[in-house]
């Protein structure tokens, strides 16, 4: 756990926004561990501590949820064939099997199917695109607070979206029932310190934050700097950078073949059992 003194949220700013950190004073332990957050994708071979996964699933339901609905669940991998199945599905992601543990987050309108069923009760809402957003979005919450309640106990965990470049060989690799869909996966373990990971320089505050109205003219004026700073993070952590963040970012959507098979989305969910209007 990081910290939390007024010298560790400078040093922790410094990094999160490079040259240009907001000036802020407010810090306890919770912030710091927000703003310490990195992922981690190598691991020691040290086991979790007895109960870590119950407790990460403790901090994920205590997440808000829309209408106390909970329409997600969590599949939690840990046999090793498994895990090697899943991270050649996710893209032949070599962290998925070496982590101690992984966790799919699953958008999850399988249990009121199975409950308007047993009570002989309609559930056509259950068809529109606006529950597939609930669920997914209820999903999100849950694992953001398992990962938050994750690093707070010392472990490192990365997301994975490359879980749903195939759902339906997914699904089937974790035997889920028609109307769930695995929305993104999370390997947790201990950070191996032979592998130090940085903290990720974000955009600006002046990019996302917006008084009143949205002020569209940000953008372009202010993403130099940013660019800089990715750049500087790029150089310290060893990595290739080919070209700056904005590049970067406009090459990963510039058109189906970028999206890694997720271009198919909408028909897989419809092969899963979700019919969405
Ligand atoms: C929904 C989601 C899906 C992600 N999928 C992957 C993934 O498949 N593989 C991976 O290595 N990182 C993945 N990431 C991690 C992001 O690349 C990472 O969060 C981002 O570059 C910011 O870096 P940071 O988390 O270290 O601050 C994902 C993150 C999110 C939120």
């Amino acid at each position: 756990m990081t910290q939390a003194t007024t010298a560790n949220l400078q040093k922790l700013l410094k990094e999160r926004y490079g040259n240009h950190p907001p000036a802020l004073n407010l810090i306890n332990e919770t912030i710091a561990t927000l703003l310490d957050h990195r992922s981690v994708r190598s691991y020691t071979n040290q086991p979790l501590p007895a109960q870590t996964l119950e407790t990460l699933v403790a901090a994920a339901q205590s997440a808000a949820t829309s209408s106390n609905l909970q329409v997600w669940s969590v599949v939690a991998v840990q046999d090793q064939g498994r895990k090697d199945r899943l991270a050649a599905l996710a893209g032949n992601q070599a962290h998925i099997s070496a982590c101690p543990l992984f966790l799919v987050w699953i958008a999850d309108l399988s249990r009121l199917q199975t409950l308007g069923d047993k009570n002989q009760k309609a559930y056509d809402g259950l068809d529109y695109f606006e529950m597939m957003m609930v669920a997914t979005i209820d999903s999100a919450l849950a694992a953001q607070n398992a990962a938050v309640a994750a690093e707070s106990l010392g472990l490192g965990t990365v997301y994975i979206g490359g879980i749903r470049n195939k759902p339906e060989e997914v699904a089937q690799e974790l035997g889920l029932p028609a109307r769930s869909f695995a929305t993104f996966g999370m390997c947790v373990g201990y950070p191996d310190p032979a592998l130090p990971t940085g903290i990720k320089p974000r955009l600006p505050q002046a990019s996302v934050l917006h008084h009143e109205q949205y002020d569209a003219s940000v953008h372009a004026k202010i993403i130099a700097d940013y660019n800089a700073s990715m750049e500087t993070f790029s150089v310290e952590q060893g990595m290739k950078t080919s070209q700056p963040w904005e590049l970067q970012s406009l090459h990963r959507v510039r058109g189906p073949e970028a999206l890694s098979g997720r271009d198919r989305l909408v028909a897989a969910l419809n092969k899963l059992g979700f019919d969405m209007k």
